[in-house]
């Protein structure tokens, strides 16, 4: 009878390591598997969070529970931007914003306001008719409503987004038209005003793109600093693709740091269709190629000071939710999820970035 119990028991040994390894391991979707519990932010001497989208997050369980296991910092796509919370004169809709901070609370996880000024306004304000007074009188009532409402529950917001523009030069837009080219330091003293303890982003893209761009954004910073505008934070999106250099990325990380101010990778993707190819498909070197892009972002964001490091932000969660496949309606892959939620190549690099 003694083998029978031998038998036995290396049978229920064989189960549960069986077991065990379907419980620990996930296999993603260039074939290798990363350990289920080894997630970015737990490994992380900073904060990893993704834009989410409100209307997924409500009836998406799939969505929210990528969201909810990955991330520790959350960012509203559009539901905090004035075209959703003020889409008339008369209409203020918080609804989606709420449902966002309420998770995000629940849940555990920092709320990144974004973002209170940018040129894409609603149709209303484009035609708006007040005189210099009415203006100013706007602009600082829809920040301060909007600050105010999250005081204490949203830490951080992007208070300006992309007010430079491809050529070094404050962007044309109602608020400059309007308010001058102080708007942008009058929003921050406003922001401040109704919540002194958050911290205030300048938030933009293309840093890695050009250096003109870069030295724009910077000289637009740093006069902002010796003016001792309540300024914290820079914001480097980061919507890049397979061809942006090592260089160019290390270069935007690098000389914002230098300012001193808190750095957030605010709205990073990785497109690997920059070709706009309708035929592409996702293959191993595709993969591959993203893998050591992330890894190399991720890396090079590790070795600015740990005070700086506000954390890194994906924009959007997974390949199925990107913007990009919407915006230029072409295949692409640009997150560290495919869009069966399971963890790519990619996920690996970051993680390997962070040994
Ligand atoms: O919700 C409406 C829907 O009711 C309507 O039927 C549909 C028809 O077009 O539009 C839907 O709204 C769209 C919205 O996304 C939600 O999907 C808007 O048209 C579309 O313009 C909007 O695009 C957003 C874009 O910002 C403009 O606000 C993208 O989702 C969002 O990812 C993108 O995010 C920006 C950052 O805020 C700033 N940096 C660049 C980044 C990417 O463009």
């Amino acid at each position: 009878m003694r083998w029978r119990s031998w038998l036995l028991i290396s049978t229920l040994l064989i189960c549960c390591a069986c077991s065990k390894g379907n419980e620990d391991h996930q296999n993603n979707a260039a074939g290798d598997s990363i350990p289920e519990n080894a997630t970015i932010w737990q490994r992380a001497a900073f904060r990893w969070g993704a834009a989410v989208n409100a209307k997924l997050l409500r009836n998406n369980a799939a969505y929210r529970a990528i969201v909810t296991r990955e991330d520790n910092s959350v960012t509203p796509e559009n539901a905090m931007k004035i075209t959703r919370i003020r889409s008339s004169p008369d209409t203020w809709n918080f609804s989606d914003a709420d449902y966002i901070v309420n998770y995000a609370i629940e849940n555990n996880k920092r709320i990144h306001g974004h973002t209170l000024i940018w040129y894409r306004v609603p149709a209303w304000l484009e035609t708006y008719q007040a005189d210099a007074a009415g203006w100013e009188q706007l602009f600082k009532e829809y920040i301060q409503t909007v600050v105010s409402r999250y005081k204490g529950k949203v830490g951080s917001w992007d208070v300006v987004n992309e007010a430079i523009d491809d050529n070094g030069n404050l962007r044309d837009c109602v608020w400059l038209r309007n308010l001058g080219a102080d708007y942008i330091a009058r929003a921050f003293q406003y922001a401040h005003e109704a919540d002194p303890d958050a911290l205030l982003f300048y938030n933009d893209y293309g840093q890695e793109q050009s250096e003109l761009k870069r030295n724009a954004s910077l000289a637009l910073i740093n006069s902002l600093i010796s003016r001792s505008v309540p300024i914290h934070g820079i914001g480097l999106q980061m919507h890049i693709s397979k061809n942006t250099s090592e260089e160019n990325l290390a270069a935007a990380i690098n000389t914002a740091a230098k300012t001193g101010l808190q750095i957030h990778i605010s709205e990073l993707d990785i497109a690997m269709n920059p070709e706009n190819n309708p035929d592409l498909t996702y293959n191993t070197a595709l993969a591959e190629m993203q893998s050591k892009k992330y890894n190399f972002i991720v890396k090079t964001y590790n070795a600015i000071p740990e005070a700086q490091r506000f954390g890194i932000t994906t924009w959007n969660v997974t390949d199925g939710d990107s913007w990009i496949v919407d915006a230029f309606k072409r295949p692409d892959w640009p997150l560290p999820f495919d869009k069966d939620y399971k963890r790519k190549a990619a996920y690996r690099g970051i993680l390997e970035a962070l040994k």
